[in-house]
């Protein structure tokens, strides 16, 4: 487990709350390893109706990019734990629901194309900046974010990395609803408890049907990413793109 992700029980609600504000949330391996744990044990629960992502002043800062920069630590082809929890993600059979405050950057924009409702804070700023550090979309989001934004929009956020807000992320449909900063997490408990509360059977298999028809298509997608995001990871501008953040924080 880790120490920055925290478990909160409400009944038949389960969140679950990144907590390393130093780093704004920056997601380790450690964390993500507890995160796919939670959800698994989450999936398996019977009295966990739903479930709420949720960070605090910021949603994520993406993954660390020390982590990052350490990929080659990892044998090539080897799934990076980012990838483990995103698969458990994509294949969690109950409402997941996320409370989006602050940044939320890379796998923190494409990790709400598997949320079922995403609460927005109108201020949050959000970013895919994959090529920025010479990497490429993940997460399924080069399938998934032109299907719910339109590929004119998706292929620019997707390409250049620029940063968006929580209210634009509503008006382009990524997100559910913006709402004022004070009132995110207070609107994702609502939503989640009324989840919650109607018959579990008829809402996870609705949740299957909302999700079959592109299942093989998103898998696809998620291999072919994987491969390519792994070879950027040890690319030399890749590599090079880290250390410059890292330098910048030393
Ligand atoms: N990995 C590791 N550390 C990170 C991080 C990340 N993804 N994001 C932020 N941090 C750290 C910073 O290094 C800093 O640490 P320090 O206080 O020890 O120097 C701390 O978190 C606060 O971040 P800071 O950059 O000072 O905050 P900011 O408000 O000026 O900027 C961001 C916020 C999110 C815009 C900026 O931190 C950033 O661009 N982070 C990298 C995001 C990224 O590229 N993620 C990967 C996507 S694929």
């Amino acid at each position: 487990m880790s120490d920055h992700v925290l478990i909160e029980h409400a009944g038949p609600v389960r969140t679950i709350r990144l907590h390393r504000p130093e780093k704004k949330n920056a997601l380790t391996r450690a964390m993500y390893g507890a995160m796919a744990a939670a959800l698994n044990a989450a999936a398996e629960e019977e009295a966990v109706r739903a479930v709420v992502l949720a960070g605090g002043a910021d949603f994520t800062a993406g993954n660390d990019i020390a982590d990052f920069a350490d990929a080659t630590a990892r044998a090539p082809g080897e799934p990076g734990a980012g990838f483990l929890f995103l698969e458990a993600l994509a294949a969690f059979p109950k409402p997941v629901l996320a409370a989006v405050r602050g940044h939320a950057v890379g796998i923190g924009t494409t990790l709400l194309l598997h949320c079922d409702v995403v609460v927005a804070s109108e201020t949050a700023r959000l970013m895919t900046p994959f090529t920025k550090l010479a990497l490429v979309p993940e997460g399924g989001s080069s399938l998934l974010l032109a299907q719910r934004v339109g590929p004119a929009r998706a292929s620019w956020w997707l390409l250049s990395g620029e940063a968006f807000s929580g209210r634009e992320a509503a008006e382009a449909g990524l997100a559910t609803c913006a709402l004022p900063d004070a009132e995110v997490e207070a609107e994702a408990a609502r939503r989640a408890a009324q989840l919650a509360a109607l018959p579990p059977g008829a809402v996870r298999e609705s949740k299957r049907l909302i999700r079959a028809p592109q299942a093989a298509a998103l898998q696809a997608a998620m291999a072919a990413e994987r491969a390519s995001f792994g070879e950027r990871l040890r690319s030399a501008e890749a590599q090079a793109a880290f250390a410059a953040f890292l330098r910048r924080s030393a």
